[in-house]
């Protein structure tokens, strides 16, 4: 059943605060010490469109936010073309502390943090979940039972693919990581043609 907006805010408060005492993540310590925050999520509670990221990078963990540095404003920018702001969506990752030096989360720790994702899409229920790079497309698809279906990022990105989830049915739609936009520019191009799949889902 749908969570009323004040208990999707609370919801969202009981996984903020559990993950602030996050002890048993192997990330907590480098948190600590480097006066980090765990990055939770923004956006709308009762948003359409959910985009799961990896992990946070230093401005994230410095800041709290989602994607809001160099690979931040490629996703401002993939917002714009089809005429979303963030407030219109809800952006999370998987991983909710920066790993070091920004390397890839490993799998331990991608099995450790998505109950915490898992939680945020039963509050929000989203129509569609977009994942932002392999890792969240591989988590996502296999949580959902398509895992027969992941592939190379490269084959599957821009498709959709219907789910079954415990509040109904979900489409998720595989878009490469924004950061690949800061290195190539046809990988823009790319991005930016994938996003106008979103369109039919803006309501
Ligand atoms: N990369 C991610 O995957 N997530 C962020 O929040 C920032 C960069």
């Amino acid at each position: 059943m749908a969570l009323t907006l004040e208990e999707r805010f609370e919801e969202m408060k009981k996984i903020r605060d559990e993950l602030l005492h996050f002890k048993e993540s192997p990330l907590y310590e480098y948190r600590v010490q480097n006066k980090y925050f765990p990055v939770v999520g923004e956006g709308s509670h009762v948003a359409n469109i959910m985009f799961v990221g990896e992990a946070p990078g230093e401005n994230e963990a410095l800041t709290a936010r989602p994607f809001c540095g160099k690979s931040g404003k490629v996703l401002d920018d993939m917002l714009e073309s089809i005429k979303l702001n963030r407030s219109d969506v809800y952006i999370t990752n998987i991983v909710k502390d920066r790993p070091p030096e920004n390397r890839d989360p490993t799998e331990g720790e991608i099995k450790l943090y998505a109950p915490y994702l898992d939680r945020q899409i039963n509050i929000i229920q989203p129509k569609v979940i977009a994942t932002l790079g392999r890792y969240s497309m591989s988590y996502i698809m296999n949580h959902f039972g398509l895992g027969t279906q992941v592939g190379q990022i490269s084959a599957l990105h821009g498709k959709e693919f219907v789910a079954k989830t415990g509040y109904g049915s979900a489409t998720i739609i595989p878009l490469y990581h924004p950061a690949v936009a800061l290195y190539t520019g046809g990988n823009k191009d790319t991005l930016l043609n994938d996003f106008q799949i979103l369109k039919k889902y803006i309501s």
